[in-house]
């Protein structure tokens, strides 16, 4: 008995000799400056807060928000409002609500428009922005100004940037901006990350996986005919790589990215690169020389291809510009 007490005090000490020796050195060895990109990311307004509202401004900033959560009950195609929508809700891209920090929330919206913007060449309210990912990400159609789903996204819109003072852009918001590769993006390593880290969910053919109820979707399409057209933000490969390194596989979040920027933007290159509704874009950029380098269609005002705006490399396209300024 007593010389199974030594035996185990004995092995105790040893053990917390190997781990102090080991933490002392672990300390050493993952120390790295925190990248401030990814340190003090904005949150959105706590609920509690809401008591401070009216009550009529309480109910229209929850509905708006359950419009984007669960759009597709109310605006998809078996809508209980109005079919106008494509089945997807804003949330399968503005992720948690539109506030998950660089998943594409919308905490930068109330503080900075209007704005002027190149795509349509003139100054955008909400109302037009808004209505762009209906006709774009959703491939549907606009809602009405003055509906109360327009007022109650508007309202909830604007609850999120509570806090954002004018004009400023709060650490985290929209989607990151991922650096660029050297080389062109490649679909076909796109496809075999695809099939290795997409397709469980997203499915073989690309159409996502629809709920029981047949009204939305438990894994969104990334292509086909019930995905978002070729007019809508996530078409541009860097949109739709900086989304997905810091947001999928369902679950990742900004902290804990598990793909390499180069799986991002070649996976981002696979997806766009098949089969999707197509838009009338001949009213986009009515300044060629403001469409952003990976816009995928011409004409343009640098000498580069449609091929290669799309995929890359896109340094030589950005150090033309720089030079023609
Ligand atoms: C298929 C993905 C997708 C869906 C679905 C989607 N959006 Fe978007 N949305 C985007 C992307 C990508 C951007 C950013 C585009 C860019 O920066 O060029 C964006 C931008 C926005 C912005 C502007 C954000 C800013 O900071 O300027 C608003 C507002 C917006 N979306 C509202 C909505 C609403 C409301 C819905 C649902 C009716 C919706 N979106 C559905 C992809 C989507
Ligand atoms: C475990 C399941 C799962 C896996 C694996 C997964 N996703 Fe997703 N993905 C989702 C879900 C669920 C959503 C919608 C999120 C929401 O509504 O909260 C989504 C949304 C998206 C969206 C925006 C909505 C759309 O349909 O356009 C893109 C783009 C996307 N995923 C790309 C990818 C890519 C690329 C991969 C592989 C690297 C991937 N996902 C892996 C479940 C998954």
């Amino acid at each position: 008995m007593f010389g199974l007490l030594i035996f185990l005090l004995g092995f105790l000490g040893f053990r917390s000799y190997q781990n102090a020796g080991s933490s002392k050195l672990d300390s050493i060895a993952v120390y790295a400056a925190p990248d401030s990109n990814f340190t003090h990311v904005w949150t959105a307004p706590s609920d509690w807060r809401m008591m401070y509202l009216k009550p009529e401004e309480k109910e229209l900033v929850v509905y708006g928000r359950e419009l984007i959560a669960h759009t597709s009950e109310y605006l998809g195609p078996k809508g209980s409002i109005k079919a106008i929508s494509n089945g997807m809700n804003c949330q399968n891209c503005h992720l948690n609500e539109g506030t998950q920090p660089w998943g594409n929330n919308y905490f930068a919206v109330q503080s900075t428009y209007p704005k002027f913007r190149a795509r349509s060449g003139t100054k955008e309210n909400q109302i037009k922005r808004v209505n762009d990912c209906f006709e774009r990400s959703l491939n549907g159609k606009a809602l009405d100004s003055t509906s109360r789903e327009m007022l109650a996204i508007l309202a909830y819109i604007k609850w999120l940037g509570s806090d954002v003072e004018k004009d400023k852009f709060p650490k985290g918001s929209g989607i990151f901006k991922l650096k660029g590769m050297k080389r062109a993006c490649d679909p076909l390593k796109g496809a075999e990350v695809y099939t290795a880290k997409c397709q469980s969910c997203h499915q073989a053919d690309g159409g996502g996986l629809l709920a029981e109820n047949g009204k939305s979707y438990t894994y969104p399409p990334l292509w086909g005919t019930t995905s978002y057209n070729t007019g809508a933000g996530l078409y541009r490969i860097s949109n739709f790589a900086g989304y997905v390194k810091y947001n999928m596989p369902q679950g990742t979040t900004y902290d804990k990215p598990q793909l390499t920027d180069e799986e991002a933007w070649d996976v981002a290159a696979y997806v766009n690169s098949m089969p999707r509704p197509s838009k009338d874009l001949s009213k986009d950029w009515p300044n060629i020389a403001k469409k952003p380098f990976d816009h995928p269609f011409g004409p343009y005002a640098d000498p580069f291809t449609e091929e290669q705006h799309k995929y890359g490399p896109y340094k030589p396209i950005k150090a033309w510009v720089e030079g023609h300024k």
